[in-house]
């Protein structure tokens, strides 16, 4: 087999399904996907490790699909994180010019991240990433590049996003288990932003939504920065859950009729007539069971974007993102869903699949992998150094949070024997 050199492999630990993905970047970087596993996955909830031993075979067995497909052998993998226990700071720092001619040159801006860097965070918190904002000359902020200016004072700000250090443990434990070693840890928020959104969204302002089975990830970009994130720990499997008990159905039965026949727009609405669901009675037109389901999904997915709409007014970035909202992730394909959160967010909404990929067509057209997708891509631009405008992390391998995040790993790895 090929060594993994060459390749990059990535894994997904989500709510419902747990996936392996291996890509190459051809010359026109553009990524391939050369393989993929994906394994049910009763371990992992809403981001957390419920069950190692469950979790570890989750990820096993996705490794071994995709290097099945690929005939590529994986040692080493980036690994997506989520969850509620995810937050995010930012964090000004500044030094003073010593150059007598006070013009920023590239060595001043690594000193001034390599302080920043030095984050004061408390030791049951563990830092992700830490993303360049902006910088500020003196004190004129919103500067995306001050190499050249003329100051006297240089600022950063840093979006710093961390995590509980025991829950991430708990995770890098399951990889480990699995004998993969970890590359690093990216937000899957970051990384579904990563696979579905142009440059184009990113500069002007965009509010990426990754709904999942159990967590909804948001990311916001401005600048081409990311400004914020958030984790809600509800997803598609609360809609599921409410079909079984208002139909009072088996939760498979609940998930089948979501995916078939569920639409949060009652005018666009299919009649259930064709499906079988038990002992459940149907009728042919518009029935009480009909308005039933459509009540049950409209209300959850309504209050679901709801709770996202607050978080992000509370910020005050609802009014900074001309390019509206994207929405990913396996319930982005909830019937109607694009239309609601068109009316709820009041701004245009499109839904969000992988872009600048190539490879099997269910592995790059399905937005349930736009977290592996994108945490492949984001790691290829951490390997080969690529527009790193937003890493304050990751200039150069072995400084700075990538050095530290790879050596909080292995204290992680040593103590556990
Ligand atoms: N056609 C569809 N219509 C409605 N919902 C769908 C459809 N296809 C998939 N889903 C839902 O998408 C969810 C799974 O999405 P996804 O694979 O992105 O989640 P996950 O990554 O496993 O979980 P998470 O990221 O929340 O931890 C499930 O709740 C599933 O019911
Ligand atoms: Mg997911």
């Amino acid at each position: 087999m090929p060594t993994k050199d060459d390749y990059i492999a990535a894994i997904d630990i989500g709510t419902t399904k747990v996936c392996t993905f291996i890509g190459a970047v051809k010359k026109n970087n553009i990524l391939e996907i050369r393989g993929y596993g994906t394994s049910e996955c009763n371990g992992i909830k809403k981001g957390i490790v419920v069950d190692i031993n469950k979790a570890t075979k989750s990820i096993l067995n996705s490794v071994e699909m995709a290097e099945k497909s690929s005939k590529i052998f994986v040692d080493r993998a980036y690994i997506g994180i989520t969850g509620k226990h995810i937050s995010f700071i930012n964090n000004w720092n500044e030094i003073n010019l010593s150059s007598p001619n006070k013009i920023v040159k590239k060595a001043d801006v690594d000193k001034l991240i390599s302080i920043a860097n030095k984050i004061n965070i408390s030791s049951q918190h563990s830092v992700i990433h830490t993303l360049i904002r902006q910088f500020a000359v003196d004190d004129e902020k919103g500067i995306m590049d001050p190499i050249g200016l003329s100051t006297n004072k240089l600022g950063v700000e840093l979006l710093v996003i961390y995590g509980s250090a025991t829950l991430i443990r708990n995770v890098v434990n399951s990889i480990k288990g699995a004998n993969i070693e970890i590359e690093d840890i990216i937000l899957e928020a970051l990384a579904s932003s990563e696979a579905v959104l142009t440059s184009e969204e990113k500069e002007s302002g965009v509010i990426l939504l990754d709904i999942g089975g159990g967590t909804t990830d948001v990311a916001i970009y401005k600048n081409k920065k990311m400004v914020f994130t958030y984790c809600l720990p509800v997803g598609g499997g609360l809609i599921t859950n409410d079909i079984s008990i208002g139909l009072n159905i088996p939760l498979i039965k609940a998930e089948e009729i979501k995916k078939k026949f569920a639409n949060v727009d009652y005018n666009f609405y299919e009649t259930l007539s064709r499906l079988n669901i038990g002992d459940v009675k149907i009728d042919r037109n518009k029935t009480a069971l009909n308005i039933k389901l459509y009540s049950i999904v409209n209300s959850r997915v309504k209050e679901l974007l709801n709770l996202v709409k607050e978080k992000i007014e509370s910020y005050g970035y609802i009014y900074s993102v001309p390019c509206g909202v994207v929405i990913t992730g396996g319930t982005s394909q909830l019937k109607g869903i694009i239309g609601l959160a068109n009316s709820i967010f009041n701004m245009p909404v499109r839904m969000g699949v992988p872009i600048e990929v190539e490879g099997p067509s269910k592995a790059v057209a399905d937005p349930i992998f736009s977290t592996a997708i994108g945490l492949l891509k984001y790691a290829f631009q951490i390997e080969n150094f690529m527009d790193l405008s937003q890493f304050g992390e990751k200039k150069q391998r072995g400084t700075g949070i990538f050095y530290r995040f790879r050596e909080f790993i292995s204290k992680i790895l040593k103590s556990e024997g």
